[in-house]
């Protein structure tokens, strides 16, 4: 039986009439364990600016472990690696992600070395920081073709996975990769190594910083149509049970966690995975979503850290596990 809930015996406002008692009745909990730093690294030689993402930068190897142990005495479990691959080292195939001393590979030998299992590395799994043309995978016949695609994926995960990665993160969205990756681990003695795909990856247009921080911004000069996006292979948006069925594969081919991309955009999206699937769940706030919030900030139109804490509540109250944020470090300072 529902309770009588009428007014004036009921008056939802005495909740909230204190700090104290909006705290002691709050259904949503935020902590800097639930929180991802994603980082991107470059060689010296690379440029540290990244103009349309305030606040962040390209780190060199050198950089890299301050940064960590930054992440770690904020409370920070994980890590995420993006490289800015210098184009010298781009081809058409992106063979420099099977490269054993390619950048992230260095950078996980070096914290894997320096901090072990204090902090959590996952890397992420496409071509896009190694093809000349910025797309996640092969091209074949002006496709981007999903079998050529998987077996470079595949060999790309192996090569993190020897460098001491924790968690693969494949955000290709070719189909069938996980199934792919899964095997080369396991029949390569990686069978702890776990599997995080970008199940339900959308194409946006808010990925834009994140393609000027790593390089990947040829992708709109290709001449064939159907290349000069990634719709043929990322989500259509206006879906909602193609993301369902997205992820129930997936799982099926061996995920052990899901990721929704991106966050804010997608809240229906992570509360319909949690609920039908209860495995872990993660969102990533990408650079779209933190440049429109720092932007905007820096113009005065938001307060950025009551804003940014807002947006990571509400990921945590839609069903989120773990969020992927580039402002990590700012949130687990305020939130401690
Ligand atoms: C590509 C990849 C992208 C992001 C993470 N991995 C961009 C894309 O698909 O073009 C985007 C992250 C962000 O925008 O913050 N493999």
């Amino acid at each position: 039986m529902q309770p009588l809930r009428s007014y004036p015996t009921t008056q939802l406002r005495r909740n909230r009439q204190h700090d104290w008692l909006r705290d002691l009745v709050a259904e949503t909990s935020l902590s800097p364990k639930d929180l991802v730093l994603p980082l991107f690294i470059r060689e010296p030689s690379g440029e540290k600016m990244i103009t349309t993402m305030p606040g962040v930068e390209r780190h060199t190897l050198e950089d890299l472990p301050s940064i960590v142990e930054k992440a770690l005495n904020l409370g920070i479990p994980a890590i995420a690696l993006f490289p800015y691959t210098p184009n010298a080292l781009k081809t058409i195939d992106g063979a420099e992600a099977l490269n054993p001393d390619n950048l992230v590979c260095r950078a996980l030998r070096l914290l894997k070395g320096r901090f072990g299992q204090d902090i959590g590395i996952i890397t992420d799994v496409a071509l896009d920081p190694y093809t000349t043309h910025g797309h996640d995978g092969v091209i074949v016949n002006d496709r981007i073709c999903n079998t050529s695609s998987n077996t470079i994926l595949a060999k790309q995960s192996l090569n993190q996975a020897d460098a001491g990665a924790d968690i693969i993160a494949p955000s290709d969205m070719m189909d069938g990769r996980v199934k792919e990756i899964r095997t080369a681990l396991d029949q390569n003695g990686y069978d702890n190594t776990l599997i995080m795909s970008y199940a339900a990856k959308y194409a946006t247009h808010f990925y834009g910083p994140f393609r000027e921080a790593v390089g990947a911004g040829a992708i709109r000069e290709l001449s064939h149509k159907n290349l000069q996006h990634k719709k043929t292979y990322q989500m259509d948006f206006r879906n909602t049970e193609e993301a369902l069925h997205e992820t129930a594969m997936d799982i099926s081919e061996g995920a052990d966690m899901v990721m929704v991309k991106p966050a804010l955009l997608n809240l229906d999206i992570i509360y319909r995975i949690k609920q039908a699937f209860k495995v872990p769940t993660f969102a990533y706030h990408i650079s779209g979503e933190y440049a429109y919030l720092k932007i905007a900030a820096q113009h005065g139109a938001l307060d950025y850290e009551k804003s940014l804490l807002e947006v990571l509540y509400c990921l945590k109250r839609a069903g989120t596990d773990g969020i992927f944020t580039y402002a990590a470090l700012d949130a687990a300072f305020l939130i401690k």
